[in-house]
């Protein structure tokens, strides 16, 4: 039987998870393959404890395991951008397979990393960037080709649908949360990606590349945190109705794409609203089937790992196959498109407003009259009696939710507002997507 020999550069959270998958699956992972997949060197600066890859070779260096003429296919599961570009570039230079689950690598610089590939006729493989377990690369590059893609929308961040679960469902603090996310290993090293967007926008930048053949163009995703949810704002969406949800969108329209990640009001009995914990969610709608929903768990060793090792296994069936390739973003190389990605302003989207204003006579007709004025029209509005320290300081907590308007007509109205004698604090903005749309 054919050998195929495997790398493992980075032998974290995922990169153990993936050993041990890869380890304890061999016999069904080669019957697939029609190979013997087997790791024969990984790059590790040190084992953890309970770490055991038995006679496995290591070596400190992980440009060890790339340089290494026996290893077939490399894994970059080190993350960050330093190292771990070079690395791959330099595997892709020694004529070696990658498959990684690299998620800011392949966003901010996948474009320059696939040209190289192709250029060396070799394949790299990131179905385990996006959405830990599920595959939803697979789902849309291959699944969903015969269709025109819509519009996707998905929670894709575990770390931030934990917390804002927890927030929701038990009333407990942000940090606290958040805490607890790090200790379970699903957040990332830096943790601000997680909860201000930027992971969630990576994943999104290469989800809207292989949905509507575009290069990747991270740099041009709206980003928007959780960060500034409070309390307060789950509370008044669960009373209109809704649920706040950390969303990555992408829909195409007339005047190009949208590529934005922010905190969503989604109506409360959407299956997407009832997606919680660490579990991620994609619903991609097509021309021809209408909505999908890809669902599974986000984060985690043996989650992150199952997607890794599917792709080993593509990679190592091609390996034996080669005639038979995907392109790598879905669409053949000199067939990408340049349609534009739409600029936030441009975007069309319902939205909740929070607005904390003092508790005397006009106010709220004032405001009443900028959003007339800006031609914003009102769906549900709710004033509450203040209690508490609002009542003490004499502010008033006024909720409204819109029909769709232009972001840039919401800004201008926004800004207005906030100017007025009766405006107290700024205005807490939270857009609303309607997943039947
Ligand atoms: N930090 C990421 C998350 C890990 O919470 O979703 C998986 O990409």
């Amino acid at each position: 039987m054919k050998v195929i020999n495997i790398g493992i550069c980075g032998l974290g959270t995922v990169g153990y998870g993936s050993f041990s998958v890869l380890r304890n699956n061999c016999l069904e992972i080669s019957r697939r393959v029609g190979a013997e997949v087997r790791v024969t060197h990984v790059g590790t600066r040190r084992l953890r404890p309970g770490q055991d890859i038995g006679s496995v070779k290591k070596s400190s260096d992980v440009f060890a395991v790339v340089n290494d003429p026996d290893v077939h296919i490399v894994l970059e599961l080190m993350g960050g951008i330093d190292v771990a570009k070079p690395l791959v570039l330099q595997a892709i230079a020694n004529g070696k397979h990658v498959v990684t689950a690299n998620k800011a690598l392949i966003a901010q610089h996948g474009n320059e990393i696939f040209a190289a590939a192709a250029k060396k006729n070799v394949l790299v493989a990131y179905e385990a960037s996006v959405a830990g377990g599920i595959p939803i690369i697979k789902a849309i590059r291959e699944g969903m080709a015969g269709n025109s893609i819509q519009w996707l929308a998905g929670i894709i961040n575990g770390t931030g649908n934990f917390i804002l679960t927890e927030m929701r469902e038990k009333g407990r603090a942000f940090a606290d949360v958040l805490k607890e996310a790090q200790a379970l290993g699903y957040a990332e090293a830096d943790p601000t990606f997680d909860v201000e967007g930027i992971d969630a926008a990576h994943k999104l930048t290469i989800l809207a590349s292989i949905a509507f053949g575009i290069p990747l163009q991270f740099p041009k995703t709206y980003t928007e945190g959780i960060t500034k949810i409070t309390q307060e704002d789950i509370r008044y969406a669960d009373e209109l109705g809704y649920r706040i949800k950390h969303l990555g969108i992408s829909r195409k329209t007339a005047d190009g794409i949208e590529l934005r990640v922010h905190p969503t009001l989604i109506d409360a009995d959407n299956m997407l609203a009832n997606v919680n914990g660490v579990m991620n969610a994609v619903m991609v709608n097509g021309d021809a089937v209408g909505s999908t929903l890809y669902y599974g768990a986000g984060a985690g060793a043996a989650p992150t790992a199952s997607a890794v090792v599917a792709d080993i296994i593509d990679v190592a069936r091609m390996i034996s196959h080669p005639e038979s390739s995907v392109p790598a973003l879905a669409f053949q190389d000199d067939s990408l498109s340049d349609v534009a990605i739409l600029p936030m302003s441009e975007v069309n989207s319902a939205y909740y407003l929070r607005i904390t204003a003092m508790d005397r006579v006009g106010v709220l007709a004032d405001i009443t009259e900028i959003l007339g004025d800006c031609k914003i029209n009102i769906e549900a509005i709710i004033q509450k009696e203040p209690r508490g320290a609002d009542a003490l300081n004499q502010r008033v907590p006024v909720i409204i939710l819109t029909r769709e308007i232009r972001e840039a007509v919401m800004d201008e109205a926004i800004a207005r507002i906030e100017k007025l004698d009766g405006a107290a604090e700024k205005v807490m903005r939270i857009r609303v997507f309607r997943l039947d749309q």
